[in-house]
Parts: C-alpha cells; sequence; structure tokens
C-alpha cells in the first residue's frame, strides 16, 4: 500500500490507474478505523481494481470546536489497518493541503438537510459536501463507500451527485455492530467502561420498537423508545452521569427523510437515533419496513 500525503502525488497515481484502464472504488473516512471501516474496503476491493481510502478529519463539517478537538486521531494504526484490509492508496493529506484557499463553497440539499442532523448541526452536511465533492474530483472513483450509520449522510452524498452530475455509483454498507449490538464508531471508544457496557441498550430497543411496529402506531413507537432510553438510569437504580439523554429519535420515510405517521406512508420506514451517553453523541439506526 501507498501513503500518499500531497494531491500532486495523488493526481499522479490517479492518472497512471486510468491510463491502464482500472476502475477506482474510494472510501472516504476520518480515520480512527475500526470494523464498520473496514468491511466498506472490503467491499471496496471485491468491486474495483484500485481502492483508494482518504484518512482526513475535515474541520469544515464540524459546527463545534470541541467535538473537532477530541476527535480521535491514530493515523499510523490507520494506515497499518488499512494495509491489512487491502486498501491501495491511503490518501492523508494535511488541512492545508486539502484546502490550500479559505473555503467558500455552500451546498443546500432542500427539506433532506432540514431535519435530524441538519438544524442540530448547522453547516455540517454543506463541509460534508465539500470535502466528499473535493475527494471525487481527486480520485475520480468508478464507486464511492459510505456506511449506513450516519443514513442522513447518504442521502445527502446522492443528493450531491444528482446536483454535480457525476457519473459515481454510490455504495451504501450496512452498518457493523460489536457483538452485543452497538454500532460500531470512532467515538465509542471515548465511552467510559461503565457507559460502554449500557451503549447496547440503544440499539435493543430499537429492536424492540421493530416489534412493536408490528401492532402499535407511529406515535407509540416513537414515545417508547424516547422513554425507554430516558428512564433507563433510574429504572435500573444507576447514577445519574449514565443517564442516556435522546436528542431525538425520528421515524422517516428512507427517501424523502421527513417523518411519517402511519406506517404505511413510506415503502421505506427507518429510525433514525441520537443519543447523548457520558459526553459522548451516539447514533444509530433501524429499518421499520
Ligand atoms: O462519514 C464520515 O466519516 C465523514 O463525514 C466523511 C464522509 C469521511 C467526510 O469527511
Amino acid at each position: 500500500m501507498q501513503t500518499i500525503t500531497t494531491v500532486a502525488a495523488l493526481t499522479a497515481a490517479i492518472q497512471q490507474a486510468k491510463q491502464d484502464h482500472k476502475t477506482i472504488g474510494l472510501v472516504p473516512t476520518m480515520g480512527a478505523l475500526h470494523e464498520g471501516h473496514l468491511s466498506l474496503i472490503t467491499k471496496a476491493r471485491e468491486q474495483n481494481d484500485l481502492v483508494v481510502v482518504s484518512v482526513f478529519v475535515n474541520p469544515i463539517q464540524f459546527n463545534n470546536k470541541e467535538d473537532l478537538a477530541k476527535y480521535p486521531r491514530t493515523v499510523e494504526a490507520d494506515c497499518e489497518k488499512l494495509a491489512a484490509a487491502g486498501a491501495d492508496i491511503a490518501f492523508v493529506p494535511s488541512v492545508e493541503e486539502m484546502y490550500p484557499e479559505p473555503v467558500e463553497t455552500v451546498y443546500h440539499f432542500g427539506p433532506i438537510e432540514e431535519v435530524m442532523e441538519g438544524p442540530r448541526r448547522p453547516g455540517h452536511f454543506s463541509g460534508v459536501a465539500v470535502v466528499v465533492r473535493r475527494l471525487f474530483d481527486l480520485t475520480q472513483p468508478d464507486r464511492a463507500y459510505f456506511g449506513e450509520k450516519d443514513f442522513q449522510q447518504i442521502a445527502i452524498i446522492r443528493n450531491l451527485l444528482e446536483q454535480i452530475k457525476y457519473p459515481i455509483e454510490l455504495v451504501p454498507c450496512p452498518i457493523v455492530r460489536a457483538d452485543d449490538g452497538l454500532a460500531l464508531s470512532s467515538r465509542n471508544m471515548r465511552l467510559s467502561p461503565e457507559a460502554r457496557a449500557i451503549a447496547p441498550n440503544i440499539y435493543a430497543t430499537l429492536e424492540q420498537a421493530v416489534e412493536m411496529s408490528e401492532y402499535e402506531d407511529v406515535e407509540s413507537v416513537h414515545d417508547y423508545v424516547i422513554s425507554t432510553l430516558a428512564s433507563f438510569h433510574e429504572v435500573n437504580g444507576i447514577s445519574e452521569e449514565l443517564k442516556f439523554e435522546p436528542e431525538y429519535f425520528e421515524i422517516v420515510n428512507d427517501t424523502t427523510l421527513q417523518p411519517i405517521e402511519d406506517w404505511d406512508d413510506a415503502e421505506g420506514v427507518v429510525g433514525c437515533i441520537t443519543v447523548w451517553l457520558n459526553g459522548v453523541r451516539l447514533i444509530d439506526m433501524v429499518r421499520f419496513r
């Protein structure tokens, strides 16, 4: 595996691959790699001749400075994992290399960014779109791989591709979970051992919600998830410090991301949740229909 840090070296490697008629798979990441990322690389490896993985903590998608500062940076370990997973190129640029000029572009995505993460993280999706487009321009991939844990992000990238009309196949990949059900995330390493031990209750509650959706209406299932998590510490006699604080749980149409009122309102229905636990913002999702 080649580790490339400059745009010039990446451009040369991509030009060579294009001359050799190689197909290119891009896996954009912010590092702190876990099995979830590695599953994207495995998929990209199966489908492409050349697999490029970017490792770049993109400052312009963080609307909270503290969150950016706390984001885990483990580049050396990441590169070892990438080599073992079969990546061909690890692209690890500096901020100056990615953004030599101040970024002025702002993307808009209409109703799909007006729900869930959108209003809570102003500018986040525009920042994601800017970096993803730059990575698309630099790597000219045939396919790009994104994890379904960030379900709204996938809808945003799909919309971005429609706006910029690049012939890139977006490949969504299923969430990878720990044995106890917790969705793998780079943020999990910030949980205390006690918080990590109870964190799987997020997914356990979502699974119960899916069962309930067979016989309960949308509002009742929604309220069940919020109240079960919010009261978990009280019901189980756990300290206040370990309380789940649900930020939102939205049951939405899987294409428009707009909330539904009846299970029959959409062909595809997913539930997306964000919960604070122990100062860490955890997200997860589940498919109802
Ligand atoms: O999902 C992520 O890790 C990031 O949002 C992405 C797509 C790598 C862009 O920085």
